[in-house]
């Protein structure tokens, strides 16, 4: 099959497959090190979906008020509900202090407080004093810090001597005996193909948002390297637990940061009322986004929503005043204009619970290394793979992710990927040939795609499967609505045999593309409902009506899901790591969650 097409192959010491946050620090951090880096990436790095990251970055850092790293741990812990890994959780929490002022120093523009320092708002779930009081944690720049953050990236892995190649999508890991040997791109403005050939190969694709019809994410944002990761026999982790984020805009989906909230805006129904007093009295509107996305629901479900079909909520700031607007959330108040039609000086937003966050992914170690269960052993190192960012499962955001932590996740995980890959891989080691037609696989899926001779187009396929998703695998499930679910992703999974691809050519097909990421979509989507059915219980974002408690005898453990080329899903389980990495961090033992 390869034969059919030239393979233009490159060999560098280490790989990483996109530039988004996380793979941007985790590109210079390695080409840093002396390794000869290749950074892949669909689209142009400060195109990345980091770029929409709007509240901030979470650190104890305490520049407004008292804080602690143990602070931070124990409120992503409680925010987990309790299926975060607290050895990882310990690390992130803290080494985000010396993250973000390496981040400063690498000239990242964050606001500033009168004296000088970093500014930091409140977010959901961020307390000091093991939940006694609100913590001022997030670390802003207005409210446009992705932004911010990945363009600085990009201007640091210019300086250093990483080579990146853009506009190359990733189609296939190539495995050699349960060992990742690098990667199969296509490189789009000329229609060549390329193996990238890695001692380390780093996925860094973020998540599969756009497995759902409302959703926050980019359209980039169809699982890639989950995808080619399950293609190559390996599991993803905990897929069954999705962010909805509280304030995505009615209709558009787009973001409007939880930075609104922190700065005093509050949600009302269509009786005027700031319901969330009553489901979270002490964190109000700073809950976290799993409980307020719920309260939100049950609002609309109880005929309390706004609007003329009672089907959405509003998000008050018109009483932050200019100065607050102007100087904080400027980007939000343009958005809420551009997209809902709202001065937000003088109206609320329209907004409803918008898919926002993959809680799962690749599962891996702290040190960016993927991992897998295998013959007893759950922490199995899988060589020469490794995963961070929203496309990894580390597990630190475990059930649900506290806003804040995801941004600060990309940078920790990016730099410890970094540390690792320098420990594992001596600069200009050699690679050995690989055996005859290690590529054929990957080259046959794209050959069959381009040739696909079917009657439905994959924008049809994606609608479809994104309504089945958006209405079976909601805020709130049942076994009978996921059950009707699963039935429709299979069958909606059999119909994508019969797509049509119009276009032969290989250079800028986006008709090819679209098909391709269709596909890496629909294995997510499968195991995302599938594993929500397995899991008979609720916990963090997996909201089950008919198992509405958290039942820590059975499920504190990981789903670990095998997706094969029969569309067949298999699951087991990992357990939580109950334990941390040093005597500073304490283990967060499971209790009730109060708000
Ligand atoms: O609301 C926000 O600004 C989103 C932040 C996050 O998801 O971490």
């Amino acid at each position: 099959m390869s034969k059919d097409y030239e393979i233009i192959e490159h060999t560098y010491d280490v790989i990483v497959v996109g530039a988004g946050g996380a793979g941007l620090r985790a590109t210079f951090g390695m080409a840093e090190k002396g390794l000869k880096t290749a950074c892949l990436t669909k689209v142009f790095p400060t195109r990345s979906h980091t770029v929409a990251a709007q509240g901030g970055i979470s650190a104890a850092l305490g520049n407004m008020g008292e804080d602690s790293w143990q602070y931070h741990m124990y409120d992503t812990v409680k925010g987990s509900d309790w299926l975060g890994d607290q050895d990882a959780i310990e690390y992130m929490c803290r080494e985000a202090i010396p993250a973000i002022i390496e981040l400063e120093h690498y000239g990242v523009p964050f606001s500033r407080t009168e004296d000088g320092k970093i500014y930091q708002r409140p977010f959901g779930g961020m307390t000091v004093r093991y939940g006694e009081g609100t913590a001022q944690r997030t670390c802003a720049a207005a409210d446009r810090t992705g932004h911010a953050i990945l363009h600085t990236l990009y201007q640091q892995a210019l300086k250093h001597d990483a080579e990146f190649f853009i506009e190359y999508i990733a189609l296939d890991l190539i495995m050699e005996d349960g060992e990742c040997k690098g990667v199969l791109a296509w490189k789009l403005d000329d229609g060549t193909l390329h193996l990238f050939r890695g001692h380390q190969t780093v996925i860094a694709t973020g998540g599969y948002g756009r497995s759902y019809f409302s959703c926050t994410s980019a359209h980039t944002c169809t699982g890639d390297g989950g995808a080619m990761v399950l293609r190559a026999g390996l599991p993803l982790q905990d897929m069954e637990f999705v962010q909805f984020h509280p304030t995505g805009i009615y209709g558009a989906g787009c973001l409007i940061t939880e930075g609104v909230r922190g700065e005093g805006g509050y949600l009302t129904n269509s009786k005027g009322e700031r319901f969330m007093e009553r489901y979270a009295p002490s964190a109000k509107d700073l809950a976290s986004r799993d409980v307020v996305s719920r309260s939100m629901t049950i609002e609309i479900n109880e005929g309390r929503g706004v609007g003329d079909d009672a089907d959405h909520i509003h998000l008050h700031l018109e009483h932050l005043g200019p100065e607050v607007i102007n100087e904080r959330l400027p980007g939000i108040a343009e958005s809420a204009e551009i997209f809902a039609g709202v001065d937000v000086s003088k109206e609320p937003i329209p907004v409803l619970p918008t898919v926002h966050y993959n809680m799962g992914g690749i599962p891996t170690n702290y040190k960016g290394e993927v991992v897998t269960s295998k013959d007893g052993d759950p922490d199995t190192v899988v060589p020469g793979l490794m995963a961070i960012g929203e496309a990894a499962c580390v597990s630190v955001h475990g059930a649900n992710r506290l806003g804040s932590n995801s941004l600060l996740d990309l940078v920790v995980f990016g730099r410890s990927a970094a540390i690792r890959a320098a420990e594992l891989v001596k600069p200009e080691t050699p690679h050995k040939p690989l055996a005859e037609g290690a590529c054929d696989k990957a080259v046959a899926r794209l050959d069959n795609m381009r040739n696909a001779n079917g009657s439905r187009k994959a924008s049809e396929i994606r609608l479809d499967m994104q309504k089945a998703m958006q209405t079976h695998a909601a805020v709130f499930r049942t076994g009978d609505s996921m059950q009707q679910g699963i039935e429709k992703i299979e069958a909606i999974q059999e119909s994508f045999k019969d797509v049509a691809i119009t276009d032969r050519s290989m250079v800028w097909n986006t008709d090819l593309v679209e098909a391709l990421e269709l596909e890496n979509l629909l294995c997510q989507a499968a195991v995302t409902i599938k594993g929500a059915l397995n899991r008979e219980e609720s916990r963090g974002g997996h909201a089950r009506e008919d198992f509405p408690d958290r039942d820590d005898d059975k499920w504190m453990k990981h789903s670990i899901m095998w997706h094969d080329e029969n569309n067949k899903v298999t699951i087991d389980y990992r357990p939580v790591h109950m334990y941390t990495l040093s005597d500073e961090a304490e283990v967060v033992p499971p209790k009730k969650r109060v708000y």
